[in-house]
């Protein structure tokens, strides 16, 4: 059974899936959530799903050293990025080279780069006249979204779309295709 480590900044909806989908086979299953917003909703949402959950400050993220000792306590295997905001410090790109994976809701390398994160991704889209978006995932090196792309999926953007709508096809996307790429990086 392989140990995922999901981090996650806001909502959790994907953390949530996540977790759900895992526990359901013996592949991997989420052994913590790791989140750097003590406001965030995603700490109700592993304490409904009784998922360990660690609270970090940008100190304690940036020098990493206490965290990189958390994941090897919990013998992670794979670090999944969902709707995570902080650029991962170079003391943990290191310690998990290759096995950092980020979803980034639309196609890369358009929409990308600091500031670019979820509902300001759907804006600038819809702000672009874009026909398309979609989902990228991809490996995560020490610059902002510019790592291996692993899959991207496209949807259409349709004419009377708010930020809301895309948002929610976007992550219909999100929760079909998350799990797979994860289960392959596994293998
Ligand atoms: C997701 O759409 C994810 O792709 C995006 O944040 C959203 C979080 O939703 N990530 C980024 O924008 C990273 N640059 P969730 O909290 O409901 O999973």
């Amino acid at each position: 059974m392989k140990q995922l480590a999901v981090f996650a900044s806001g909502s959790g909806s994907n953390a949530e899936h996540l977790a759900v989908t895992f526990a359901q086979g013996d592949i991997a299953r989420v052994a913590a959530i790791y989140c750097n917003n003590p406001k965030a909703y995603v700490i109700e949402r592993a304490a409904k799903l009784n998922i360990p959950l660690v609270l970090f400050n940008r100190d304690e993220f940036v020098h990493a050293e206490s965290l990189v000792r958390d994941l090897h306590d919990r013998q992670i295997d794979l670090i999944v990025l969902a709707g995570f905001l902080w650029l991962v410090p170079e003391p943990l790109t290191r310690a998990f080279a290759g096995r950092i994976v980020n979803i980034h809701p639309a196609l890369l390398p358009k929409f990308g780069g600091k500031g670019m994160y979820g509902m300001a991704v759907h804006q600038a889209v819809l702000a672009a006249g874009e026909t398309e978006s979609g989902i990228t995932i991809h490996l995560i090196d020490e610059v902002y979204d510019r790592g291996k792309i692993l899959l991207q999926v496209s949807c259409p953007v349709l004419p009377d779309d708010t930020p809301e709508t895309l948002a929610d096809r976007v992550h219909q996307l999100e929760y079909q295709h998350y799990p797979g790429v994860i289960e392959q990086m596994l293998g």
